[in-house]
């Protein structure tokens, strides 16, 4: 008889795992960012609607997948093809694995920097000057130590199941994040400057809707940032049970995760007007300078300028950014130890450690070769990767499974007009688009 699965108790679980995997340092540190620098207001608005045609429509199809096979990764998709082409899909969800491992390579590396600067902020706090500045400054050193740990802490959730770990953890995370960054924001927009920010971040510049650029960025932070195309989101649809609302369920991820990057861009914006009325120059050219030096150069120097005050700002911020960052990092973690599991028959300890430890090679390895490797692998997973797994689940869902329209075999039984459409929009249109983008992303 075969073990029964590990699972997500409820359904409110389980939208805070999956918001939990997709809030992360995309939308806190990404999208305000790219919003600046992609005329503010308009940014917004086109991510808007690159998010409700393309991106929750793959959000729905990678959730899909996993919640009807109820299966980890590799066997959900070798299963919805086995019609087919059973070793395809099997391949494709192998390549999927890989496609985690890439992701936290980088991934646990850039948390690691919000975890050394959140400690740097506590230390500087506690008196402890001189840790709080090694902390604070770019080092191997310091990436050799604090990837590790942040591989480590993921381990300890990942470890202890998808019930007692992963959702247990992202329901007391995730709220804890919206106070923090709601407190941040009430303190950050009080400040002189912040109202210059809020309308640089508001008011559109519709002049830079029809950039293809912008666009295409917008997308690009999309898919990134609900954590699409890498099977965390599949591999969470497969812990739920059959759902007929579904849709309602990754709709409500979807706004959660949009909220988040909203409210983030509300914080960050104005945080870095203020820091330019405090004296600090956050352009070059017109465009904001280098994000890395915004976020661990302009932001701690302003928290700095404010005394006592901004170091609890600054380690409240980097503690946000930190536990956005864990969240995400847990359930790219639980794709590969989830086909380790069930595929080789290994304890949930034994795979989240071997997980880990291929996580650190691997991460290790871009801290080596750093200006090399670590802005190629984010280009490939971001702008490769993300965009051909998603066409995957496209024609996974829309014309391989059952030989046919997964969604409009369930529609002709139901005789449900929205189905109908719905899985008719899945099979025609979203290839058509996702492609039409990809072939600008690329060439
Ligand atoms: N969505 C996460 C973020 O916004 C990143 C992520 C990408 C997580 C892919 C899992 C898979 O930071």
């Amino acid at each position: 008889m075969s073990i029964s699965r590990d699972s997500f108790h409820s359904r409110i679980g389980f939208v805070l795992s999956a918001a939990g995997s997709a809030i992360g340092l995309g939308n806190i540190w990404g999208f305000p960012t790219n919003a600046a620098n992609n005329g503010g207001g308009a940014f917004l608005f086109v991510y808007l609607i690159v998010t409700l045609l393309l991106a929750l429509p793959a959000l729905f199809a990678e959730i899909y997948i996993g919640n009807q096979a109820q299966k980890n990764p590799v066997s959900a998709l070798g299963e919805a093809c086995a019609n087919r082409m059973p070793r395809i899909g099997r391949t494709v969800g192998k390549i999927g694995l890989c496609g985690a491992i890439m992701m936290l390579s980088f991934y646990t590396i850039v948390a690691g920097w919000m975890l050394a600067h959140a400690l740097s902020a506590i230390s500087e706090l506690t008196g402890f000057i001189g840790l709080s500045s090694w902390l604070a400054s770019d080092s191997t050193v310091r990436n050799v130590v604090f990837t590790p740990v942040f591989i480590l802490l993921g381990a300890a959730i990942v470890h202890q199941g998808v019930h007692g770990g992963i959702e247990k953890w992202s329901a007391r995370l995730m709220p804890l994040l919206l106070v923090m960054l709601i407190g941040l924001i009430v303190y950050i927009l009080q400040q002189e400057g912040a109202g210059e920010g809020l309308a640089v971040y508001l008011i559109p510049d519709f002049s830079q809707v029809t950039d293809p650029k912008l666009v295409i960025s917008a997308m690009g932070q999309a898919f990134f940032s609900l954590s699409i195309g890498v099977g965390g989101m599949m591999v969470y649809g497969s812990y739920m049970q059959k759902d007929k609302d579904l849709g309602k369920l990754v709709l409500s991820i979807g706004i959660l995760d949009t909220m988040i990057a909203f409210l983030a861009g509300l914080l960050i914006i104005p945080a870095l007007f203020v820091a330019q009325h405090a004296g600090h120059e956050i352009f070059n050219n017109e465009q904001l300078i280098g994000e890395g030096q915004l976020i661990f150069q302009i932001l701690p120097a302003l928290f700095n300028s404010m005394g006592t005050v901004g170091l609890i700002v600054a380690a409240g911020f980097f503690s946000l950014l930190s536990i956005a960052a864990l969240t995400s990092t847990i359930s790219s973690t639980e794709v590969p130890v989830s086909y380790l599991v069930e595929e080789k028959a290994l304890s949930r300890k034994k795979a989240t450690w071997l997980v880990s430890f291929i996580v650190l090679c691997s991460s290790m390895l871009l801290v080596a070769f750093f200006d090399v490797l670590f802005a190629l692998v984010i280009r490939v997973l971001t702008t490769i990767f993300q965009p051909l797994s998603c066409l995957f689940y496209f024609l996974v869902v829309g014309w391989i499974w059952n030989r046919g329209n997964k969604l409009t075999d369930k529609a002709v039984l139901d005789n449900n007009v929205y189905l109908k459409l719905w899985g008719n929009y899945l099979r025609f249109v979203c290839p058509v688009l996702l492609t039409i983008v990809f072939i600008n992303v690329a060439f």
